[in-house]
């Protein structure tokens, strides 16, 4: 019956109720010696009981702190059965060491999990291995370290060249993972908080010499899933996947302070492929997503796009950024991308593709569908000067093909400039449509749809009016009117 109850605390409040009400109901039968013997004993193993920890076993209760953790791989281990102590003062840096190179003998059989407990733990950056699960109980915090001299330093992503703010080595991640297979990274709620506040304050002061690390940053592997957790307080990117395949990203929840905490982009997919994100919720200091593949001419040369990526169901803000980009570093290609059902509220761009000359490599075959902005500054943005380079020696020759993008269903409120698409001679967006838009806007001026070297169609009804780059087509698809100038430029950066 106690085993219900849904929190730890919770459990210990019922158990000192119990023992209060027992206790009642004996000194009113029997007013004796015997019963303040009684109470001083009981009174004793309570308290023994509580410096066991609220999780501890009881004989009012039956063991177990707040919901039983599933067993999800063959073997499983529990974070404090390797020293962690979990009280957010202790480092548990080699407790998670000891416990990741113990599960990394476990492979063969199947693999095995890691259990944190509920508590905090704070912890330096650590690798994981492959086939393990980390599961993070309800309750259950991950700390990072905020003294940046034990982040280890590690050699550029070879498709950036540079580290991406910082010339040369970047910090790894809190939690870093390279040539994996089979990882899980799951739990009932809990959280890896990268306590980011440290470092986004040296960024802004300019006392970092090197690129901040992410939270969690998964290199060269594949069968990924994280799941059912909490990430907040990156450093940096939050969760970045680098050429990997198969990843999952499911039911998660990622926090930072919408301003003032830079770069904090939520899932940055980069040369990655066959990727799902769904049903999570994403609120930071940057883009929600941005999907990636590399930076200019490192990026040409290491050659992997990112492929085969369904986005859906998600809500998302940034206030600062986009909901979900593309780029701007998408050199080695972005293709075949699906966003769906999703909800941009409060936010300075919703969706947004950027690139630059120098970048090379395509954005292609991009399907939005079923978008709703509530509340955004500019809803749908094509981008195509980012000029941020890792150095000079970038090919000016090198332009991305930016093709074959539609929106469907797209819908919104309060949103001031719901369309600014803006091609350049040199990188002109090409088969753009558009199908069933409605955007409530704010600002009542004319040219709030705007256009750049742009083709394409809209087809059946779009509000508000469609800039004149566009051919028109009515519902059954038949041509209405053909443009007759797909050049012409009316952006306008000043509403
Ligand atoms: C882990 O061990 C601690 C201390 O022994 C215990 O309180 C907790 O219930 C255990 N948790 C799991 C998930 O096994
Ligand atoms: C994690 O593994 C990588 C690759 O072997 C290594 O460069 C890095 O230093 C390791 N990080 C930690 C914290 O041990
Ligand atoms: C999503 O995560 C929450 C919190 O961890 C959990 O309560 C809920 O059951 C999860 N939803 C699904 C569909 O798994
Ligand atoms: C998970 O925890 C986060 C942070 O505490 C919270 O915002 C979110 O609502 C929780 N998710 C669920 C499904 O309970
Ligand atoms: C950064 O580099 C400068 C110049 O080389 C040096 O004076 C400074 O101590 C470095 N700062 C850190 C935090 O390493
Ligand atoms: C993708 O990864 C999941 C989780 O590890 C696994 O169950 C699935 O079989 C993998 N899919 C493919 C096609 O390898
Ligand atoms: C495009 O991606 C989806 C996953 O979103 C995948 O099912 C499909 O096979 C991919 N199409 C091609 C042509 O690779
Ligand atoms: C459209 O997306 C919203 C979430 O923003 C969802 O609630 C709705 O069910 C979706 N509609 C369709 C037809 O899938
Ligand atoms: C235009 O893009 C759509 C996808 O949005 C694609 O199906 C179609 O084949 C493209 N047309 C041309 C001529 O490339
Ligand atoms: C429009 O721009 C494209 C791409 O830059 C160019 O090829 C074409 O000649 C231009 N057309 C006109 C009429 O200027």
């Amino acid at each position: 019956m106690v085993e219900t109850l849904p929190v730890g605390r919770t459990q210990l409040q019922q158990q000192r109720l119990e023992l209060k009400r027992w206790v009642m109901a004996f000194l009113s039968s029997h007013k004796t010696l015997l019963t303040v013997l009684w109470i001083a004993a009981f009174g004793s193993v309570f308290l023994w009981q509580r410096s066991l920890g609220e999780a501890g076993f009881t004989i009012f209760a039956k063991a177990g702190p707040g919901r039983p953790i599933p067993k999800m791989r063959p073997f499983a281990f529990n974070l404090t059965d390797f020293g962690g102590v979990g009280d957010g003062v202790a480092d548990e840096t080699a407790a998670f060491e000891r416990a990741i190179l113990a599960i990394s003998k476990f492979g063969k059989r199947g693999g095995a999990q890691l259990n944190v407990p509920p508590g905090k733990w704070l912890t330096a950056p650590f690798n994981l291995t492959s086939h393990m699960t980390l599961f993070l109980a309800e309750d259950a915090e991950i700390l990072g370290v905020q003294d940046d001299k034990r982040w280890p330093l590690m050699p550029p992503l070879p498709s950036y060249g540079q580290g991406r703010e910082r010339k040369g080595a970047r910090f790894g991640s809190l939690i870093h993972g390279q040539n994996l297979r089979d990882v899980v990274i799951t739990g009932h709620n809990g959280t890896i908080n990268g306590q980011g506040q440290s470092w986004w304050k040296k960024y802004r002061q300019k006392l970092l010499n090197n690129t901040r690390g992410p939270l969690v940053q998964i290199m060269w592997s594949s069968d990924i899933v994280i799941s059912d957790i909490t990430l907040r307080d990156s450093p940096f990117w939050t969760f970045h996947p680098y050429d990997c395949k198969n990843i999952t990203v499911r039911n998660v929840t990622i926090l930072a302070p919408i301003f003032e905490a830079p770069n904090t982009d939520g899932i940055d997919p980069d040369s990655c492929e066959d990727m799902v994100i769904e049903d999570c919720y994403i609120s930071v200091g940057d883009d929600a997503i941005a999907i990636k593949s590399g930076w200019d001419q490192y990026g040409i040369a290491y050659g992997r796009p990112s492929r085969n990526i369904l986005i859906r169901n998600l809500i998302v803000r940034s206030m600062v950024s986009a909901g979900i980009s593309i780029g701007s570093e998408m050199s080695g290609g972005v293709s075949n991308v699906t966003v769906e059902n999703v909800l941009i509220w409060s936010s300075r761009r919703a969706v947004r593709i950027k690139t630059a000359v120098g970048r090379g490599g395509y954005v292609r075959d991009i399907t939005y569908r079923n978008l709703t902005f509530d509340g955004a500054r500019v809803g749908i943005v094509i981008k195509t000067d980012y000029n941020e380079h890792p150095d000079d020696d970038f090919d000016r020759k090198a332009l991305p093909i930016v093709r074959d993008i539609s929106f469907t269903e797209i819908y919104g409120q309060g949103v001031r400039v719901p369309v600014r698409i803006h091609g350049s001679e040199d990188i002109p967006i090409r088969n753009v449509t558009f199908r069933d838009m409605s955007i409530g806007i704010t600002y009542k001026k004319k040219h709030v749809f705007q256009c750049a070297f742009i083709e394409g169609r809209v087809i059946g009804t779009i509000f508000p009016a469609p800039c004149e780059n566009l051919d028109r087509y009515d519902e059954e698809e038949r041509l209405v009117l053909r443009s007759e100038s797909q050049n012409v430029t009316d952006i306008d950066y000043d509403i």
